[in-house]
């Protein structure tokens, strides 16, 4: 039947097929854009698997050196680390966190020695080292944010002094940056950025994590620091203070609940977005694929696809082997 009306614009004609598909495509996702975050435990020859992540594991340092070989090679361009600290070594000043013969320090000289060119990212946090589970000191139950500066700011030395080129503070107290750009600085690291968790969520999707380092909070939660889920104009406000002092990369956490305060700050800063798809969300892929209702591999790539559409430069990500080797595999 033909139409009456004529119909100028026809939409799928920009739709068919996906070599043209790929030319007029807004948004390209490469493993370039990608960060592994990986979880180190002491021993030799580890691999610990953590359960409610198929595919991640607590590796000791030895296979942390291979799952990065493999990550370098599939053309991801950096690491994060995460420690795994035994209770024995906790307290609540998290004194192990500046220990510069320590298993994160370790690590990172074993990366930069056998990857050269890998940027490596360690994590300026104390809840992997402090016996209260929480980002800062706890005094009195509450969260000490000027006693926590210092602490965070010797950390953030002492990864730099053992080759660490970006730190990464994820605790969310005020004034962070600052002091820890001014310590680096003093000491002589002015090359080693910051990427700051500018606007992190105390989320609920950092349930997987917290079971594969043992941090959970032993008492409270972590909503006196970081942000309220229901508020996006907080965001700018972290935002307008972690560029005042110094921030080189300004992260949101967790993704894809929060595309709206990516896009958010894609739009208020020049400065390279971050974002991070966290445990939660890396698990709910692999728990519904389980059972056979999403497909993993679509889901993934299509998850990191929309981070990077609401405007994140690179993304954190468990599953980034995995869309490095799909994205290399196939035309879409
Ligand atoms: C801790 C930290 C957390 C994550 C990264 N750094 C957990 C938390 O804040 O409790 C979560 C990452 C993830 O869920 O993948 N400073």
């Amino acid at each position: 039947m033909s139409q009456t009306l004529p119909m100028l614009g026809r939409s799928r004609r920009n739709r068919q097929g996906p070599a043209w598909r790929s030319l007029v495509r807004e948004t390209t996702l490469s493993p370039s854009d990608l960060i592994l975050p990986l979880f180190v435990c002491a021993g030799e020859g580890q691999r610990q698997p953590v359960e409610a992540m198929p595919g991640v594991v607590r590796a000791s340092i030895d296979e942390v050196c291979a799952q990065a070989a493999v990550a370098w090679d599939l053309g991801i361009p950096a690491v994060a680390l995460f420690p795994v600290i035994p209770d024995a070594l906790k307290d609540p000043l998290a004194s192990e966190a500046s220990n510069p013969d320590g298993l994160l320090p370790d690590c990172v000289r074993a990366l930069r020695r056998q990857l050269p060119d890998l940027v490596v990212i360690t994590d300026v946090a104390m809840d992997p080292y402090s016996s209260d589970g929480h980002d800062g000191v706890v005094v009195d139950g509450c969260i000490d944010n000027d006693a926590t500066l210092p602490i965070l700011a010797r950390m953030a030395v002492m990864q730099a002094s053992a080759g660490a080129q970006m730190v990464a503070p994820s605790d969310m107290m005020d004034g962070r940056v600052g002091h820890i750009r001014r310590a680096l600085d003093e000491a002589g690291y002015h090359q080693v950025g910051i990427i700051s968790y500018c606007a992190k969520y105390a989320s609920a999707f950092y349930g997987p994590f917290r079971q594969a380092l043992d941090s959970q909070p032993r008492s409270g939660d972590k909503k006196t620091y970081q942000m309220d889920p229901a508020n996006v104009r907080e965001a700018s406000r972290e935002l307008a203070q972690d560029v005042a002092e110094g921030a080189d990369v300004v992260m949101v956490k967790p993704g894809l609940p929060y595309l709206d305060v990516i896009a958010r700050l894609r739009a208020e800063t020049d400065l390279p977005v971050a974002a991070y798809h966290v445990s939660g969300e890396y698990a709910m892929l692999h728990a519904a694929a389980s059972k056979g209702w999403l497909d993993y591999e679509s889901c993934l790539l299509e998850s990191l696809l929309c981070l990077r559409r609401a405007g994140a430069d690179m993304i954190f990500t468990y599953g980034a082997c995995d869309a490095a080797r799909l994205l290399k595999s196939a035309r879409r």
